[in-house]
């Protein structure tokens, strides 16, 4: 038998082995402890808002169906037939009074349970039992402001409560946008986004503050052009990478002064979330950008929810699902699809350019004879703050390590 790896000497404070990215082995022991033991994002209230819809997804490499029961109660089911394995949901997202497997046609309520079987006299006493055999649920399910985790094998040795406990005050600033606080997600559907590369590629990629006037510079120079000059500026923008704990992040894209906000977003919106929330509030949520990173699966950066899903070491498919902002203005949701479209489309001036780095990357990689990725950027002048929080500027990587703390901690973890 191989030796465990050491994952606190590959995963170090200031750089990653290559072998976290190339390994097939990490990858299986990243799947075992990471996303089928702890916290991994889902889905979202709104995606399944009446009793009976569904959605499709996976926990790692494993398929689930999450799905509002007819009494409205939330499950995330494991998509395989307790028979023979066949998935018994077999589409993105729909309502449904069961699922039944195409194979031989085993029926499944909406909260899992099994309801019949096909030509059930086929059975003998003792062959079945029925209760027994209902799809397989997450040890544990919880959400905050409607964003759904679970955990798929074993309840997480935290609570949801404590895993957000760093990032809840951004999430909320995110959900104020919204005069009625929620976020309408994937109401236009999902850009999937495939990449020849890691998942942990992502992960850091989604708050990446070093990259952008290279990668995106074309995109840099039209949205100065359009929006004004406050994106200037990167390495003393004053703008902060911040790690919150439990392997999440957040990196500040931008912070407008009053005049700023006043310029971007129009009058009647401002009053409007004035009204619902305060001013104070209302302009804490239109002065700041950022964009963040729940560990291991989850970012939201400004219009959109991204789900990273891994498939093998080398390969992983983003889901980029665009957020509307429950009772904003048509005008103002327009304005964020619009601007959605030009940075992130399929065929827009940001997002794709991400891709392309991300896959070489990985082919990078290959070189294996050159072992570290160097993530030390602003480690020596790394702050702390009063919470505890570590923090670096924009273009440093204080919130690409952040992730490695926990990764640390869930990797050991499962050894003992
Ligand atoms: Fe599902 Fe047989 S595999 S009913
Ligand atoms: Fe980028």
């Amino acid at each position: 038998m191989n030796k465990p790896r050491d994952y606190g000497d590959l995963a170090r404070v200031d750089r990653t082995h290559v072998s976290l990215y190339t390994d097939p082995e990490v990858f299986h022991d990243e799947m075992e402890r990471i996303f089928y033991r702890s916290w991994v994002y889902v889905a979202h209230d709104s995606e399944i808002p009446n009793p009976g819809d569904y959605k499709t997804t996976f926990i790692g490499l494993v398929p689930v169906i999450v799905s509002r029961d007819l009494a409205g109660k939330v499950h995330v089911l494991v998509n395989r037939c307790t028979h023979r394995g066949s998935t018994v949901c077999p589409t993105e997202k729909g309502n449904a009074n069961s699922f039944v497997c195409p194979y031989h046609g085993w029926e499944f309520a909406p909260d899992g349970r099994l309801v019949t079987v096909g030509l059930p006299k086929g059975y003998n006493e003792g062959e079945i039992d029925i209760p027994k055999l209902g799809l397989r649920e997450a040890a544990k399910i919880d959400s905050y402001r409607g964003i759904i985790f679970a955990s798929l094998l074993e309840v997480p040795d935290i609570t949801l409560e404590q895993k957000l406990s760093g990032i809840r005050p951004v999430i909320d600033l995110y959900m104020d946008l919204s005069p009625v606080g929620e976020v309408v997600v994937g109401q236009s559907g999902v850009y999937k986004h495939p990449y020849h590369g890691n998942w942990k590629i992502q992960t850091e990629g989604s708050v990446e503050g070093y990259h952008a006037i290279f990668t995106h510079q074309t995109a840099l120079d039209v949205m100065a052009r359009k929006m004004g000059a406050f994106l200037r500026g990167f390495q003393n923008s004053g703008l902060k990478g911040r790690d919150v704990g439990y392997g999440n992040n957040v990196l500040e894209v931008y912070k407008l002064t009053d005049e700023q906000v006043h310029q971007r977003w129009p009058k009647h919106y401002i009053d409007m979330l004035k009204e619902a929330h305060g001013e104070q509030r209302a302009m804490d949520a239109l002065r700041n950008r950022f964009n963040l990173v729940i560990f291991p699966n989850f970012a939201i950066l400004e219009y959109q929810f991204r789900v990273i899903r891994p498939i093998a070491p080398d390969f992983t498919e983003v889901r980029i699902y665009h957020t509307t902002l429950k009772g904003a203005p048509p005008d103002i949701n327009l304005k964020r699809v619009r601007e959605h479209e030009f940075f992130y489309g399929p065929a827009s001036f940001g997002g794709p350019d991400d891709y392309a780095a991300f896959d070489r990357i990985q082919e990078g990689f290959k070189a294996q004879m050159v072992p570290w990725v160097h993530l030390n950027r602003g480690y020596l002048s790394e702050q702390t703050d009063a919470q505890g929080q570590r923090i670096g500027d924009l273009t440093q990587e204080t919130q690409q390590r952040a992730p490695y703390y926990e990764y640390r901690r869930l990797m050991a973890r499962a050894e003992g």
